[in-house]
Parts: C-alpha cells; structure tokens; sequence
C-alpha cells in the first residue's frame, strides 16, 4: 500500500459504466484499486485511467466462479491483508417475456447478480471481520423494489440481493464492517447498448451521480449509516 493510501477499493465490474465511474471516484479519494471482471482489457483501461497503472490491481475473473474469487481475496490479502471497500457492481440483463426467457438466461442473471455478490463477499469478509472494519456497498437497482415487464430475471435477481444485504447488514452489526446499498434507476452505461428496445438516453442518470451517492455514503459522519441511497430520472422510471 503506498504512503498516502487510504486502503484497497475493490470493484467487481470495474471495466466498464458503473464500476468504472465508481472506480474512479474511489482512486481520487485516495484507495488503491483491485478491479474484477471477466475482460482483462477494460480493465487495464479503468486502472490507466485511474493513474494506478502500477499501484492497483486486476484480476479478470467470473464472479460466478466461487474458486477464482478465493484466489482474488487470497491476492487482496496478500498485498492490502483485508479489503477497505467493496463494490459489487459486476451485473447483466437480459428482456423477455417469463415464458421466453430461456432456464440458462435466466441462470445467468440470478448467478451474476446475486450469488456472484454473495461469493464475492464471502470470500472477502472473513478478513475485513478480523481486522474489524470495512464497507461493503452493492449495486442494487429500481427493479429490485418495483417489478417491470420484461425483467423477471433481472427484478428477481435484485430483489434477492435486497434480501442479502438486509440481513448481512444486521449480521455485521458490531463487526466494523458496515454494508449500504445503491439504488440507481435507469443510467446511461452500456449495459443499455445489449438490450433491445428504443431507450432515452439522454433521460437517464449519469454513471457520475451514482458515483456522487457513493460518495455521500462514505461521507456520512461515521455515526450515523446511510443504509440506502436511492435516486432515478427525474422525468421517472424509463
Ligand atoms: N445502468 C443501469 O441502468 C443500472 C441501474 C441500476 C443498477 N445497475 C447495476 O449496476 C451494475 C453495473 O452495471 P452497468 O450499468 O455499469 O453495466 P455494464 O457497463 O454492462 O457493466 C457491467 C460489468 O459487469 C461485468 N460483468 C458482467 N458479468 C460478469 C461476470 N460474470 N463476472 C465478472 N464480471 C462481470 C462486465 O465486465 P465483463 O463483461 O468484462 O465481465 C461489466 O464491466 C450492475 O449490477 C447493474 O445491474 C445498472
């Protein structure tokens, strides 16, 4: 860790929209950076961006993959002993009809964007809980307090995470590790550009205001925990 660090932000889906924005809000606040996603390149990218070409870390990786991601937290540990921050932002979607979204899609979503936080997590936790700190803030969404046609998968994945973190934050209580959440609506990153559809874009929130409410979580006097940061298109949801 360098001289004026302030620890290790670790971010899952870090190469691209949301966890790069996110990424690079953490790197002007003074964490080093070790950033997971399946593409090593954007990756790259986000950390020469960022000016951490030598002091962060990539580790292009599945989060679905339970094995790989011990081996990330056994790096983490190795260099930074316990993770700082973490950011679950790794995440995918798909839109169908339930009857046309196929057993594997569906697989897909539910295994990214819930089990894939809960194996990141648990493989980081066990650390952050001995060294008795630590912040944990995952990328929730609208869809998973609202339902909308067309993303069962996607809804079911979220609201499952919103279960997740509503019990570990009562978990972790006493630990020094705290857990909030962010609840973006629609944003204007590229995961929009795989989906079918004609989308506003320019009526979306911009991936610069989520990192903004990452950043009045952490702000926040440290007695007082901002579980939930909610925010969306003033015009409504798309
Ligand atoms: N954009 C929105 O409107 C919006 C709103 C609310 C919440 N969110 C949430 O915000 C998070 C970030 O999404 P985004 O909008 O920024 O989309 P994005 O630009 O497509 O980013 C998703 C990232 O996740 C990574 N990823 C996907 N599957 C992965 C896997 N199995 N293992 C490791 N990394 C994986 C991708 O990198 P690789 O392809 O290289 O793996 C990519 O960098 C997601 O959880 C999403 O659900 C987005």
């Amino acid at each position: 860790m360098s001289a004026e660090s302030r620890g290790v932000a670790v971010v899952s889906g870090g190469g691209s929209g949301l966890g790069r924005e996110i990424a690079l809000e953490l790197a002007r606040r003074g964490y080093d950076l070790a950033l997971l996603g399946r593409r090593q390149e954007p990756l790259e990218e986000t950390l020469a961006l960022a000016g951490q070409r030598d002091r962060g870390l990539i580790l292009p990786c599945d989060v679905r993959d339970a094995v790989a991601l011990e081996r990330c937290a056994e790096e983490i540990r190795a260099r930074w002993e316990a993770a700082d921050l973490v950011v679950p932002a790794a995440g995918v979607t798909c839109i169908a009809p339930v009857e046309e979204t196929s057993p594997d899609d569906f697989a897909a979503i539910v295994d990214t964007n819930l089990t894939g936080v809960f194996l990141l997590i648990r493989a980081l936790l066990p650390a952050m809980k001995k060294r008795g700190r630590g912040w944990i803030i995952p990328l929730l969404s609208v869809a998973a307090k609202r339902g909308f046609a067309g993303w069962s998968a996607y809804c079911a994945s979220k609201w499952g995470l919103a279960g997740l973190v509503a019990a570990l934050r009562e978990e972790l209580r006493g630990s020094g590790v705290r857990i909030s959440a962010l609840y973006p609506g629609a944003t204007d990153t590229p995961i929009w550009d795989r989906l079918p559809g004609e989308w506003n874009r320019a009526a979306m929130v911009s991936p610069r205001e989520v990192a903004r409410a990452l950043g009045y979580i952490l702000d926040a006097d440290p007695s007082t925990l901002v579980e939930e940061v909610h925010l969306g298109p003033a015009g409504g949801a798309l």
